[in-house]
């Protein structure tokens, strides 16, 4: 595929997320924000929102927001919360929710979410309890988050105990993802945020992951608009597609976990901060998870180690030592593996593959092939 047909122009997107009455829409495209007062006005049963914002989002991009509700009618409240996953803890979260009571908002209020995954996490969480129950619109501003978390209703903030432990499923009415707030995301964390598009081709988008190897990627990385349109719209139906048939995870929304058992481990290991995005252990995680499955004779290794160089041509780690991690700490991040939420009785399923975009669930892998795997990789 050549660089000119990945870049075909293409204005703006919509995916729509089927589940029922509790569809919704996500729109894709530059310059989105400013015409958010039109998306939402027809939402809304009486016109006033509360917007919920990451406070360097809202130095940003909160006032384009605001003036395009108002210009629509609508009128808003401006809430802002910290920067950073610090803002997902129950002590936030019980400050937003007084201050939005204080507001006497009611149960027509629509809530706005304005910020990366840590904003909306928190924000639907509100929405989901607040009155018991509130709508919301997502307004993801992170690649992650307009590829991931704004997607598919699982909100929630963190306890003492571990992150995302406190929670619930609650859809949003609309999601709003405008390619050009990208702009002034910092590159690391869009590198971040890239290694869940890759985990869309990764899993069960083959033709995808072609694409984003042929110059897809280097493309989303650039900043060139359509590239970036075209890889949040695919990443956006693929979850789609799992989320319509898995709505609260029995089994196949599992699959969105590639990479991120070992991913989950490696970020508890280097203590959930700037040593290791979340992104960034997803990326390590996920060429461990293709390694695995080689090593278990499921997947050829040509394919654990394609995964591995596109990757690392993007920037993104790929081994235990870029974390910082050496052959000792292949118990720690066992002991991680088996704590976490996702775990069963201590017995921990893998997403594994046989194949690049051929992704599985794997319940019974043996701990003395993954603990060989992380002292091996460590090593190397
Ligand atoms: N709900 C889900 O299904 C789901 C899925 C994946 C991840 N998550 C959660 O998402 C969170 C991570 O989200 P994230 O990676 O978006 O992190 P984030 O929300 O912390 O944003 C990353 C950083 O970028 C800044 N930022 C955001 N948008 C910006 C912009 N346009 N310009 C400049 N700076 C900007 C933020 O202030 C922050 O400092 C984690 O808490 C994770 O648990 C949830
Ligand atoms: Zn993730």
């Amino acid at each position: 595929m050549t660089a000119t047909t990945l870049t075909a122009p293409a204005a703006a997107d919509t995916v729509r997320v089927e589940l029922g009455d509790r569809s919704y829409d996500i729109a894709i495209g530059p310059g989105l924000i400013d015409g958010a007062g039109a998306r939402i006005a027809p939402l809304l049963t009486h016109p006033r929102v509360a917007v919920i914002a990451d406070a360097r989002v809202d130095a940003l991009h909160g006032e384009r927001l605001a003036d395009a509700l108002v210009q629509a009618g609508i009128a808003v409240e401006r809430l802002t919360v910290p920067s950073g996953e610090a803002a997902k803890t129950p002590a936030v979260y019980a400050e937003v929710m007084e201050r939005l009571l204080g507001l006497g908002i009611d149960r027509s209020t629509m809530l706005v979410a304005l910020g990366g995954g840590v904003a909306g996490d928190l924000a639907g969480f509100v929405a989901a309890t607040a009155l018991r129950g509130l709508p919301f619109v997502q307004v993801p501003t992170t690649l992650l988050s307009q590829v991931d978390s704004a997607v598919g209703g699982k909100t929630g903030i963190n306890s003492r105990h571990g992150k995302n432990l406190i929670g619930a499923f609650h859809q949003p009415r609309l999601v709003i993802a405008d390619t050009a707030v990208l702009d002034t995301l910092p590159a690391r964390e869009l590198r971040a945020g890239y290694a869940e598009v890759v985990k869309y081709g990764a899993i069960d988008r083959p033709a995808f992951f072609d694409w984003l190897e042929a110059g897809g990627g280097a493309a989303i990385l650039a900043g060139d608009s359509a590239a970036r349109i075209r890889a949040i719209a695919e990443s956006c139906r693929a979850k789609a597609a799992i989320v319509a048939a898995d709505e609260r995870e029995g089994g196949a929304r599992a699959l969105l976990n590639l990479g991120h058992t070992f991913g989950h481990a490696l970020e508890a290991e280097t203590g959930f901060g700037d040593r290791l995005l979340h992104g960034e252990g997803v990326a390590i995680g996920m060429v461990l998870a293709l390694r695995l499955s080689a090593r278990l004779g499921l997947a050829p290794a040509a394919d654990a180690e394609r995964l591995a160089r596109h990757l690392a041509a993007v920037g993104l780690p790929t081994t235990l030592a870029e974390a910082g991690l050496g052959p000792a700490d292949a118990d720690r991040l066992l002991g991680h593996m088996a704590k976490d939420k996702k775990a069963e009785a201590g017995r921990v399923t893998f997403v594994l593959a046989r194949g690049l975009g051929r992704a599985h669930l794997e319940r019974g892998v043996d701990p003395a092939a993954v603990r060989a795997l992380l002292t091996d990789d460590a090593r190397a």
